[in-house]
């Protein structure tokens, strides 16, 4: 595999909705998302501003030309069950009706949840995007920190993956770093030298407490995991977006791979961390 030059990072400091909107539609090969976890009720203003824009959402082709009457109908019900979910939905929705904007014609679009939300989000983004343009369900599964005695643990994120074409999307699973065989002694030695390609579950630890990758930031995802799905979903050359970048995990991986990235985080300490991890970014705003 010959080695790509090094990819450009810009980096905007501001609320992801405003910023996605002044980007052009379908420039992006992969979006990966990994919004805050629903934690309580998020603030009146905030979620004024995200129910006008889903409002305006909901008036152009995409709901429409989709499932709209059944995308109401859904939000309807889900929201007598946890109105919550209600105040996090209206949040996340209008932000995912413009990463589905931005994402290119052979592009995908990656939503990291937690157990919580993913089977919600599941229902919602199939009516929302097209159940047929779904593609994987990716478990990712790590085990660290105290251990509850009264359920079974919960050690693990869920990863949503749709696709724009669901007969056109880049996807080169040959790019992606393999995993050794759980049982070696049952393939051939070159099978198990070569190592086996990851499956939709993921064993991966977290970013390490000590080590060259922690950079402080709380909810840093490890970069083994996002270089898994930048290597399957985009091309050396492509362009990737992160509207919720945090401490800029999918811009140092994109960039080291090859690839250009957008990334977007409202917080000054995730943009001052991004600053420190990818000294050559272009930072705006
Ligand atoms: C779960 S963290 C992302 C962590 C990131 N994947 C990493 O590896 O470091 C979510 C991020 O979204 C940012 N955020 C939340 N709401 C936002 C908004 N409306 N606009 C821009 N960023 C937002 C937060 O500041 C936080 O850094």
């Amino acid at each position: 595999m010959t080695e790509a030059a090094r990819g450009a990072v810009t980096i905007h400091h501001g609320d992801n909705l405003s910023v996605a909107s002044a980007l052009e539609a379908g420039s992006f090969t992969l979006i990966y998302l990994d919004p805050p976890f629903n934690t309580g009720r998020v603030q009146g203003k905030a979620l004024e501003t995200a129910r006008t824009a889903t409002v305006a959402a909901a008036s152009g082709s995409l709901r429409r030309g989709f499932h709209g009457r059944e995308y109401e109908r859904l939000r309807g019900d889900l929201r007598t069950y946890d109105d919550r979910f209600d105040d996090y939905w209206g949040f996340l929705e209008p932000r995912l009706l413009e990463a589905w904007r931005l994402l290119a014609d052979d592009g995908t679009l990656y939503v990291h949840l937690d157990y919580r939300e993913a089977h919600y989000a599941k229902v919602l983004m199939d009516a929302l995007f097209g159940r047929e343009r779904f593609l994987n369900e990716l478990i990712w599964a790590y085990d660290y920190g105290a251990k509850s005695r009264r359920r079974w643990p919960t050690k693990h994120d869920t990863i949503l993956v749709y696709v724009k074409d669901p007969d056109g999307y880049w996807f080169d699973s040959e790019q992606v770093d393999r995993e050794p065989y759980m049982a070696p002694g049952l393939v051939t030695a070159e099978k198990a030298a070569r190592g086996k390609l990851p499956t939709d579950v993921w064993w991966h630890t977290i970013v390490p407490t000590t080590g060259r990758e922690k950079t402080g930031y709380p909810t840093q995802k490890p970069e083994g995991i996002l270089r898994r799905i930048v290597q399957a979903s985009s091309r050396p050359g492509d362009r990737v977006l992160d509207l919720f970048a945090g401490s800029g995990t999918t811009g140092a991986v994109a960039a080291a791979l090859g690839r250009d990235a957008v990334l977007v985080d409202a917080n000054p300490e995730a943009i001052a961390i991004m600053r420190e991890r990818i000294p050559d970014a272009v930072v705006i705003g």
